[in-house]
């Protein structure tokens, strides 16, 4: 079995009651079983693992913990604001020797000029960005048809 991990950086918990206008009004424990449920169908060999932190350090953690992770095929990850300030993120995910595909719910070029920039873009596949949670799924799709067939 491999493994599919998507990491949810800071304020991401809220998703569902934050800002709903910018964010949508659903949670990310509704959108989990709508994804296992396309990865049963169409990726049936390989598992998603879910992580979440409000704590950078944290997030370093689990990024060093997944970098280390021989059942890994890749990494999806919305680091929140950290996107745009993270150094250290940026570095951790260096370490990633698989695709890692980072996602934004809302399209952060189209918002204020701090999103504009992100920290981590250099270092990973691609970014999807503006599409809700739709661009989870496409970033599902994105890293795993890198798999070897
Ligand atoms: C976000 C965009 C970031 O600028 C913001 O700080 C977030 C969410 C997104 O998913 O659109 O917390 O990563």
């Amino acid at each position: 079995m491999h493994t599919l991990h998507l990491v949810q950086g800071v304020n991401l918990n809220r998703v569902g009651q934050r800002e709903p206008g910018v964010y949508g009004g659903l949670s990310l424990e509704s959108q989990i079983p709508l994804w296992e449920t396309y990865l049963t169908r169409h990726w049936p060999n390989v598992e998603l693992r879910v992580h979440q932190s409000n704590q950078e350090g944290t997030l370093v953690d689990i990024i060093q913990a997944i970098a280390a992770d021989a059942s890994s095929v890749g990494m999806l990850i919305n680091p929140g604001a950290y996107t745009h300030t993270s150094i250290a993120l940026r570095d951790a995910v260096a370490m990633v020797q698989k695709p890692v595909v980072e996602i934004h719910l809302s399209h952060t070029y189209a918002r204020e000029a701090f999103r504009k920039e992100s920290l981590l873009s250099g270092v990973c596949l691609g970014t999807i960005a503006g599409f809700g949670w739709l661009g989870y799924r496409l970033g599902l799709d994105a890293v795993l048809t890198q798999l070897p067939a």
